[in-house]
């Protein structure tokens, strides 16, 4: 059994040493151009090379939930792609956004402001029910952020491609519940995958389709933001700000107009990381069931994009 570890922007060799620990019996190493046939790949943006140096390979494993960057590139129809299934990911996720939610919602970065000058001044307490919380997106990431804005209080919209029925949450499906779930929406997060369908989703047209005073959490992909369509829309006062983890060039371009932005939060995308151990038990655990030959969860449907 051969493994090997080719990153586009991490180092291997902690990867190496660390699944060979969990996976003693395997032969693992770092990809370089040339280097020998591997049964399985643990991959993160790795190069076209890369995938036409290795046609004996069996599954891709990404080292994240997203497998956009892997899509982008001409794959055998018949090579697994394999996505992290939670891994430790979804709570993160979810303290991330119920953070941004409730720090919207109960105007701390307001208080802050206030504090550092020295001002004791309360604002008016909000009504829950007036910041209904949407996600965009109900799979692995979006039904576990769903369920935890639920232990607040929040009424909670879910949107996705297909129908889901979820205790308490109003689900909706498709384009043509896009509108109604726009619109029954305050503090709209997007967990969809990028997808051609997606790209561009969040864009002058959909995001005024919101409630007024809207706020935006964008934990997804960047691509799925027309980012000026947002600047637009909060200078106008028709959304009152948003909280990004993700951008369409990243990292974030020094003289990008979101750094400085009052009413825009950025973070370097950090809101769900990749946990080496959990992501490394999780992929050990799916080649032994694969040389089992039994079914495993997280294979990508090419087609669908995710
Ligand atoms: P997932 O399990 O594949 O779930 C995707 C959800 O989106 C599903 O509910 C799916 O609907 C829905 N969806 C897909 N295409 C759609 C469309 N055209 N219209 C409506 N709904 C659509 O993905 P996940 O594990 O929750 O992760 C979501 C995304 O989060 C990843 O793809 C990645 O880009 C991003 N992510 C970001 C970070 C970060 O640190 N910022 C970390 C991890 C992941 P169905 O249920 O009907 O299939
Ligand atoms: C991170 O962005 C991921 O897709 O896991």
């Amino acid at each position: 059994m051969n493994i090997t570890i080719c990153f586009a922007s991490l180092p291997p060799e902690p990867w190496v040493q660390a699944v060979l620990t969990a996976f003693p019996e395997a032969s693992v190493s770092a990809w370089t151009p040339g280097a020998p046939q591997a049964d399985h790949a643990i991959v993160w943006a790795p190069p076209q090379q890369f995938i036409d140096e290795q046609p004996g390979l069996q599954t891709l494993f990404n080292i994240g939930a997203g497998v956009d960057a892997l899509l982008q590139l001409k794959l055998p129809s018949s090579l697994k792609v394999v996505r992290l299934d939670d891994a430790g990911m979804s709570v993160q996720m979810a303290e991330y956004v119920c953070h941004a939610v409730i720090r919207h919602f109960r105007e701390f970065d307001g208080y802050d402001t206030d504090t550092q000058t020295g001002k004791w001044s309360y604002r008016k307490p909000r009504h829950r029910a007036e910041f209904a919380v949407g996600v965009m997106g109900l799979g692995v990431l979006g039904e576990r952020v769903a369920k935890a804005l639920q232990v607040f209080e929040f009424p909670v919209n879910g949107y996705s491609r297909s129908a889901k029925d979820l205790p308490g949450i109003r689900c909706f499906r498709g384009a043509q519940g896009l509108p109604e779930f726009l619109s029954a929406t305050r503090v709209l997060v997007n967990l969809m995958p990028l997808t051609p369908e997606t790209e561009n989703i969040l864009n002058q047209g959909t995001l005024s389709q919101l409630q007024p005073g809207a706020y935006l959490v964008n934990v997804a992909r960047g691509k799925h933001l027309v980012e000026e369509d947002l600047i637009k829309l909060i200078d106008s006062g028709h959304m009152a700000g948003a909280t990004l983890d993700v951008f369409r060039t990243e990292p974030l371009p020094a003289d990008h107009a979101f750094w400085n932005h009052p009413k825009i939060t950025v973070t370097p995308h950090t809101s769900a990381r990749t946990l080496r151990e959990e992501s490394i038990a999780q992929i050990v655990g799916k080649i032994q069931a694969l040389q089992r030959g039994e079914p495993i969860n997280g294979v990508v449907d090419h087609q669908r994009g995710y």
